[in-house]
């Protein structure tokens, strides 16, 4: 049995490194990229508070395409370029995106979200999936998250 199970009081950047280090030890060794992507996942569920969504597009063909994920169904396949994870898709750079609402293009999966944070997972200068957190809570992600999300989208480079 896995049993992570963060403080919730703990300031953002430890919660992120010892999330960093719970997502380093489940995937270690195992070179099966969708059960990497289930287990982060789940673990980011259970680490990170005032998620309604949390979870993976993959880059298949050239557009994104629904991966594991943590939450309610979601839209399956998304162009580069469109909403903010095809934004984060196109440009290689991470979306932090207060006000979804105010986020041209947009792609509302859940009428809950107010905010959202997307973060690239680069493999050789190319775009191999993103990391989508959702909340229902306005502003919800900050600097310190996009940090800590793209520390661990590095952690999963070669393990999705
Ligand atoms: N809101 C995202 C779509 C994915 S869902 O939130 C899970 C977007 O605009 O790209």
């Amino acid at each position: 049995m896995y049993d992570f199970r963060p403080d919730a009081a703990l300031p953002k950047p430890e919660l992120y490194r010892q999330l960093q280090q719970a997502a380093e030890a489940l995937t270690e060794g195992e070179p099966d990229a969708v059960a990497n992507m289930a287990n982060v996942a789940a673990l980011i569920w259970e680490y990170l508070p005032d998620l309604n969504w949390a979870g993976f597009y993959r880059v298949v063909a050239g557009e994104l395409v629904l991966g594991p994920f943590a939450g309610r169904p979601a839209c399956i396949r998304i162009p580069f370029g469109q909403g903010v994870c095809g934004a984060a898709a196109a440009t290689g750079a991470t979306q932090l995106v207060p006000d979804v609402h105010a986020f041209p293009g947009h792609i509302a999966c859940d009428a809950a979200s107010r905010s959202e944070l997307v973060v690239p997972i680069l493999r050789a200068g190319e775009v191999v999936a993103v990391i989508d957190l959702d909340s229902p809570l306005p502003a919800r992600f900050d600097d310190e998250d996009a940090a800590g999300v793209e520390a661990l989208a590095k952690v999963l480079v070669h393990r999705v």
